[in-house]
């Protein structure tokens, strides 16, 4: 079981080390498989699964705060989980890094 921040709902899902810079890596959080992401500036969490067929978006390419799913090139931006140019959104998580732990809370 995660350690939880009291009271909060926050869950310690791993070190921040373990993200490189514009990468994404997947958690489980509650049975829930989410992506975690490196941004320049903080980070970022959504479903990890792609609301189209199910990619794994934490594979995909970062880059001005969108990610574009591996398997069909729709890219999400990880702020709003919208799709850019298209009707499709993922759930978007709060996430935060204190003492080099990565915190999240489902949405
Ligand atoms: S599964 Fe992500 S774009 Fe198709």
């Amino acid at each position: 079981m995660s350690p939880v921040l009291s009271e909060t709902g926050f869950v310690a899902v791993g070190a921040a080390a373990d993200v490189p810079a514009l990468e994404g890596r997947s958690v489980l959080v509650d049975g829930r498989r989410i992506a975690i992401f490196r941004l320049p500036d903080g980070w970022a969490a959504t479903d990890a699964a792609c609301p189209h067929r199910g990619g794994p978006l934490q594979d995909g390419i970062v880059a001005d705060h969108c990610v574009t799913c591996p398997l069909h090139n729709r890219r999400f931006d990880l702020r709003t989980g919208r799709q850019d140019g298209g009707d499709d959104a993922v759930a978007v998580h709060e996430v935060f890094e204190r003492d080099g732990m990565l915190w999240m809370r489902l949405a």
